[in-house]
C-alpha cells in the first residue's frame, strides 16, 4: 500500500495482473463518466486506449484505489506527455493494430466499439501549444461505491505531489465536454479550462 485513502479505500501501484480490472474501469467510466458497456461490443479495447499502456509504459506513476471488494478505480501519470505519447505511436499502437481491424473512415457504417478500432489505427497524438505550460498529463476514474469521499481528491494531490517531486511545472487533464462531474471536479481542485481541445477533449490545467 502507498497511501491510506480512507472509508476502507488504498492506493497501490497498478500491476500487469491488473489488466483486465484497469479495462473493467475504464468500460464503466467510459460514457463521459458513466458505464459504456452498453454501447461497446468488446469490453477491452477502450482500456487498452486509456488506461493499459499507462501501467505498461509508465509504471512508477500507475496506481489502483482498492476496497473491499477489489479494484475500484484507477490514478495513471505522465510525467513527459510528448515523450509518452511518441512511446504510444512507435510501440504500443503498431502492436495494438496487428491484433483490431479497421473499421475504415466512413463513420456512418461504424457500431457499436468500431470507434475504439478506428482510434486505435488511426490515434490522435497532438499536444496542443496552450498545453506547453504543462508538460505532465493525469487520468483518474473511480467507480461509483469510491466516489464522492474525498478518495478523488486525495489521488489528484498525490499524484501532483509525485510529478512535482519529479520537476513537473504543470499538468493536465483531458475531460469529455459532456462530463460536467468531473469538470466541477477538477475546478475544486484548482484545475482551469485551456483552450485547444476539440470533438470529445476539453482540457483542464494546473501550475505545479
Ligand atoms: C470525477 C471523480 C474522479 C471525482 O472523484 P471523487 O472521489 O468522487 O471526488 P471527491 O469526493 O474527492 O471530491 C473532491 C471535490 O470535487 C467536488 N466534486 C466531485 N465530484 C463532483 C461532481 N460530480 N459534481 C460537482 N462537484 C464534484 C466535490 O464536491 C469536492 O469538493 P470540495 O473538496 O471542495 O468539497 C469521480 O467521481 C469519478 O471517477 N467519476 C466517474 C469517472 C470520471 O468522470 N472520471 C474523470 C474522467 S476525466
Amino acid at each position: 500500500m502507498i497511501l491510506d485513502l480512507g472509508g476502507g479505500f488504498v492506493l497501490r501501484h497498478a500491476l500487469a495482473a491488473d489488466h483486465e480490472a484497469l479495462c473493467r474501469v475504464c468500460l464503466m467510466t467510459g460514457d463521459a463518466g458513466a458505464d459504456a458497456s452498453a454501447r461497446e461490443d468488446d469490453p477491452t479495447l477502450m482500456g487498452q486506449i486509456y488506461a493499459v499502456p499507462y501501467q505498461v509504459l509508465e509504471p512508477d506513476l500507475a496506481f489502483v484505489i482498492e476496497g473491499e471488494p477489489g479494484v475500484s478505480g484507477y490514478l495513471f501519470g505522465a510525467l513527459d506527455t510528448a515523450a509518452f505519447y511518441a512511446r504510444l505511436e512507435a510501440d504500443w499502437y503498431p502492436a495494438l493494430q496487428r491484433h483490431v481491424r479497421d473499421p475504415g473512415q466512413d463513420r456512418t457504417a461504424w457500431r457499436n466499439s468500431d470507434w475504439a478500432r478506428h482510434a486505435i489505427h488511426h490515434p490522435s497524438l497532438d499536444v496542443p501549444d496552450s498545453l506547453a505550460d504543462f508538460p505532465s498529463h493525469g487520468h483518474i476514474d473511480l467507480l461509483p461505491e469510491a466516489r464522492g469521499r474525498g478518495v478523488g481528491r486525495r489521488c489528484m494531490e498525490f499524484l501532483e505531489g509525485r510529478l512535482a517531486k519529479a520537476g513537473s511545472t504543470g499538468l493536465f487533464l483531458d475531460v469529455h465536454p459532456r462530463n460536467r462531474g468531473a469538470q466541477r471536479f477538477y475546478a475544486a481542485l484548482g484545475y482551469r479550462p485551456v483552450t485547444g481541445g476539440a470533438g470529445t477533449s476539453m482540457f483542464m490545467a494546473k501550475r505545479l
